[in-house]
C-alpha cells in the first residue's frame, strides 16, 4: 500500500519525505486555506519535497471551470494529480481530464456506485472518506471493500485511496481491505512508529550498555 500525506504543512511533509517513506501527497480546500499563501506557489513546493502524485484540487464547480482549472494545476508539475469533486460536472471533467492524460483524483466519494462511475470516466484515483462515513455511524471501511471487489470484477486500473483517515486502526484496516493508498495525517503518521513498548525497550537496552562500560 502506497502512504500519501494528507497535508498542506511544508515542515511536516519536508520532515516525513527524509524518512522514504513518502509516495505522495494529498491537500484540499481546507488544508490548503491553513496556509494563508498562494494555492499554486504551496502546490509547486510541496512536489519539490515529495517525488509523487500531488493531488491539488479544483475550485470550480462546473465542468468547463473545472477542465480550465485542471489544466491549470497540471502545469504546475507533471506529478500534480488533479483533485475533482464527485458530482456529475465533476465526472465531465474527470473524463476530459483523463482523455488529456492528466492524472485525477474523483474525491468526496462515498458510495460505491459513486466510485464505479469515476473510474468509468478514467479517473486514477478515487477517494473514499472513511472516517466521515465512520462519523455517520456506518463502516468506512466496508466501502473500501466494496470498491476493490467492484474495480476487480471489471479491471480497472483506478487506484483506490483511503482518505479522511483518522487514527491508526484505520490505516490497519486499510491495508487489510487492500486500499492501493491510504493518505495520512501527519499526526497519524506518527502514532503508527511509536509504541511505549518500544520506548521502554530501548531506554532499558541503553541503561545496560552504559552501566556495562562496553564500547562500540
Ligand atoms: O483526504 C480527505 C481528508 O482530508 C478529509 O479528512 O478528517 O476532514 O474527514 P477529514
Amino acid at each position: 500500500m502506497d502512504i500519501f500525506l494528507d497535508s498542506t504543512d511544508l515542515a511536516e511533509i519536508r520532515t516525513l519525505a527524509e524518512t522514504g517513506l513518502i509516495d505522495g501527497v494529498t491537500t484540499n480546500p481546507t488544508l490548503a486555506a491553513q496556509q494563508k499563501r498562494p494555492f499554486k506557489e504551496l502546490i509547486q513546493e510541496i512536489c519539490l519535497l515529495v517525488d509523487g502524485p500531488i493531488s491539488a484540487e479544483v475550485i470550480a464547480e462546473d465542468a468547463e471551470g473545472m477542465i480550465k482549472q485542471g489544466h491549470e494545476l497540471a502545469r504546475l508539475h507533471d506529478n500534480v494529480v488533479v483533485k475533482i469533486p464527485m458530482t456529475l460536472e465533476g465526472l465531465k471533467a474527470c473524463r476530459i481530464l483523463s482523455d488529456d492524460e492528466i492524472m485525477t483524483n474523483v474525491t468526496l466519494v462515498f458510495s460505491a456506485t459513486q466510485a464505479l462511475l469515476a473510474a468509468k470516466a478514467g479517473a486514477t484515483f478515487v477517494s473514499p472518506f472513511i472516517g466521515r462515513i465512520d462519523d455517520q455511524g456506518w463502516n468506512g471501511m466496508d466501502l473500501i471493500r466494496d470498491i476493490k471487489h467492484v474495480f476487480s470484477n471489471y479491471l480497472f486500473d483506478t487506484s483506490v485511496l483511503a482518505a479522511s483517515i483518522r487514527h491508526p486502526q484505520h490505516v490497519l484496516e486499510a491495508a487489510k481491505a487492500g486500499a492501493d493508498v491510504c493518505t495520512i495525517p501527519p499526526k497519524v503518521f506518527h502514532q503508527l512508529y511509536r509504541h511505549t513498548l518500544t520506548d521502554i525497550g530501548l531506554k532499558s537496552f541503553m541503561d545496560d550498555w552504559n552501566k556495562s562500560g562496553l564500547t562500540l
